[in-house]
C-alpha cells in the first residue's frame, strides 16, 4: 500500500497572507466594474452551471487562491485520491470512492467491478422471484448507510416502482413501526447496511424487524436478509447466508459509499440503469476534477468561495437551498458528507488546525425557507454564503407557473442578497453585499445527480487539503458511542449530577 506524503515546499502562509489582506471590493462593485463577470465567473460542467459571480472572489483571488492549493499539493492530492495511495492516514489506508465508479488503482476498479456484479446477480434473483413475492424493502442504516440512499430514492423515484421501499435509521421506534403497521412481512425484504456491521441502532432494528417477521408467520426471516457491508464476516457471524452478504472495500468511506453495494436498495427500487447513469455522472465529474485547472475546476472553486468566507469572512455557516422538492434531503446528506469530513481541530499530521475548519452546514427547500429563515440572511448579523440550487426541467406536470414561480423566486433571492435596497427606516433597509453560489441543474436524472454528488465530494475533499487535514477519518463519533454504551451497560459508573439526574427522572428504580 503507498502511504502518502506531502513533499511539498509550503509557501502556504504567504498566499494566505495575500488573501487575508486584499481590499475587497463590494459584489456589485464587482459587477460595476466587470462586463464580463459572469461568463468569466461561471462554468458548465455535466449538466450543471456553476455560478459563483454572485461572491467576492475576484481575478486576484483566484490566482492567490490557486497558489495556495499549489502549495498545499493540491494536484498531487488529487492524484493521490485516485490512485488508491493511502491518504486516509490515521487510518492508513486509500478513499477509494471514486473506484467504485471507475476511476482508481486498477486492482481496485476491478475489485469494485467483481463486487458490482455480484450486487447484479442478486438483484436479478430477487427479479426472478428467487425470494418469493417481494413487494417491500426495509433498508436499515444509520449515517452514510442511509443518507446517500435515501437522498437518492427521494430525488430520483418516479412514483410508479415496482417496490416500496423504506429507508429506516433512528432506534426511535417511531421510525419503524409505522413500516411493520404498513407493509407485509411475508412480502418484505430486510436489507441491512452497515460498513462496520456493528452498529447498535441498526442491529436493534433488525431485530425488531426479524422478531416482526416471526411474530408475522414468516417461516425463514433469515432467509429474507441481505446484508451491505465492509465486514463480510461479522455479517455471517451475525446470521446472514454468505451468498447473501453484498461486500465492499473498506477503502470506501461510510459517507461516501452510495456507490458501492450500500447502492443496493436503490438499484433494486429505480433499476439498474439508473444506478450505472448515476456511476457515470459522478465519473465525469472525477475527471473533470482530476483534468481540469483550478482557474475552471468546479469542486475547486468551490472550495476556494468556502475557505474565503470562512476563513477571510469569518462565517461560520453556509445555508444550502434547493429549490426542488426533490432534493429536500440534500442538506441532510451534506451535513454528514462536509461536518464529519472536515469537522476536526487537528491537521492530518496531528498539529492544532489554526483555522476554522468546515463550516455548519444547513438549509432547507425554496420557497418554504423564504417564509422562515430568510429574514436572517438578509437583514441579521452573521455573514451567511448560501447556495442555491435548482432544476430547469421540472419534475412534474402541474401547470407552468409553478416552476416558472419556483425558480424566479429562487434568483430573486440571488439578486435580493446581493444588491439590497436602501431605506430611511432601518427596518426597512437591506444592506445587500451578501454572497451566493447558484448551481443551476439542466435536469434532475441519474447522471446528473452523480456528477453533483461527487461535486460535493471533491469539494470536500480540496476544502480538506486547503486546511491540511485528513477528511476520511471521524474518530469525533467515537466517544459518544462509548459513553452511551456505558449508560445501556449501566456499568455502575457514575456520569456527571446532570446526566444522572436525567437517566433517573427518565427511568426512575
Ligand atoms: O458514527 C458515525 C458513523 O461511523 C458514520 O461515519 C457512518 O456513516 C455511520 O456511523 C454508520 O456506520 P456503519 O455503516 O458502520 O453502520
Amino acid at each position: 500500500m503507498k502511504v502518502f506524503r506531502n513533499n511539498k515546499k509550503e509557501c502556504a502562509l504567504d498566499h494566505w497572507n495575500a488573501i487575508e489582506t486584499q481590499p475587497i471590493s463590494t459584489l456589485t462593485a464587482l459587477f460595476e466594474n466587470s462586463a464580463d463577470r459572469v461568463e468569466r465567473f461561471s462554468h458548465e460542467q455535466s449538466g450543471i452551471y456553476f455560478d459563483f459571480s454572485k461572491t467576492h472572489l475576484d481575478s486576484a483571488l483566484l490566482e492567490n487562491f490557486q497558489q495556495l492549493a499549489a502549495d498545499k499539493g493540491l494536484s498531487e492530492q488529487i492524484e493521490a485520491l485516485m490512485n488508491g495511495v493511502a491518504i486516509n492516514i490515521s487510518e492508513g489506508r486509500a478513499a477509494e470512492h471514486t473506484a467504485e465508479r471507475g476511476i482508481g488503482a486498477e486492482t481496485s476498479v476491478e475489485n469494485a467491478g467483481l463486487l458490482r456484479n455480484r450486487m447484479l446477480g442478486l438483484i436479478e434473483a430477487i427479479e426472478a422471484s428467487a425470494f418469493g413475492d417481494i413487494e417491500h424493502i426495509i433498508h436499515l442504516g444509520i449515517g452514510g448507510s442511509a443518507l446517500g440512499p435515501e437522498l437518492l430514492l427521494e430525488a430520483l423515484k418516479l412514483g410508479d416502482e415496482k417496490y416500496q421501499t423504506a429507508i429506516i435509521s433512528n432506534i426511535d421506534g417511531c421510525a419503524l413501526e409505522p413500516v411493520l403497521e404498513r407493509f407485509d412481512a411475508h412480502k418484505t425484504l430486510l436489507v441491512i447496511a452497515s460498513k462496520s456491521f456493528t452498529t447498535a441502532e441498526t442491529f436493534l432494528n433488525a431485530r425488531s424487524v426479524t422478531d416482526w417477521m416471526t411474530e408475522q408467520g414468516v417461516v425463514d426471516p433469515f432467509g429474507k436478509i441481505i446484508a451491505l457491508t465492509a465486514m463480510p464476516d461479522k455479517a455471517v457471524e451475525w446470521g446472514v447466508d454468505e451468498n447473501r452478504v453484498l461486500p465492499f472495500s473498506d477503502t470506501v468511506g461510510g459517507r461516501y459509499s452510495l456507490w458501492s453495494s450500500i447502492g443496493f436498495s436503490v438499484a433494486l427500487t429505480l433499476g439498474i440503469d439508473v444506478f450505472d447513469d448515476l456511476l457515470a455522472g459522478a465519473a465525469e465529474m472525477d475527471r473533470h476534477f482530476k483534468d481540469t485547472s483550478f482557474d475552471r475546476n468546479i469542486p475547486v472553486i468551490a472550495a476556494f468561495c468556502d475557505q474565503y468566507y470562512s476563513q477571510v469572512r469569518n462565517c461560520e455557516t453556509r445555508a444550502v437551498f434547493a429549490y426542488d422538492e426533490r432534493l429536500k434531503l440534500l442538506p441532510d446528506y451534506l451535513q454528514q458528507l462536509e461536518m464529519e469530513s472536515n469537522g476536526k481541530s487537528v491537521t492530518a499530521d496531528g498539529k492544532p488546525l489554526d483555522r476554522h475548519s468546515s463550516p455548519i452546514v444547513w438549509g432547507g427547500v425554496g420557497t418554504d425557507a423564504q417564509h422562515a429563515v430568510f429574514q436572517l440572511l438578509h437583514q441579521g448579523t452573521h455573514l451567511v454564503p448560501v447556495e442555491f440550487l435548482a432544476v430547469i426541467e421540472p419534475g412534474h406536470s402541474l401547470a407552468s407557473e409553478h416552476h416558472h414561480g419556483l425558480l424566479l423566486n429562487c434568483f430573486a433571492q440571488g439578486a435580493a442578497l446581493m444588491t439590497g435596497k436602501k431605506s430611511d427606516d432601518p427596518n426597512r433597509n437591506y444592506p445587500g453585499n451578501r454572497p451566493s453560489v447558484t448551481l443551476l441543474l439542466d435536469d434532475l436524472d441519474g447522471k446528473t445527480l452523480g456528477a453533483l454528488i461527487a461535486f460535493y465530494e471533491h469539494r470536500t475533499f480540496a476544502n480538506a487539503v486547503l486546511l491540511g487535514i485528513n477528511p476520511y477519518d471521524q474518530f469525533g463519533v467515537e466517544l459518544g458511542k462509548e459513553m452511551a454504551n456505558a449508560l445501556l451497560a449501566g456499568d455502575g459508573n457514575q456520569m456527571d449530577s446532570s446526566t444522572e439526574t436525567l437517566k433517573n427522572r427518565a427511568f426512575p428504580a
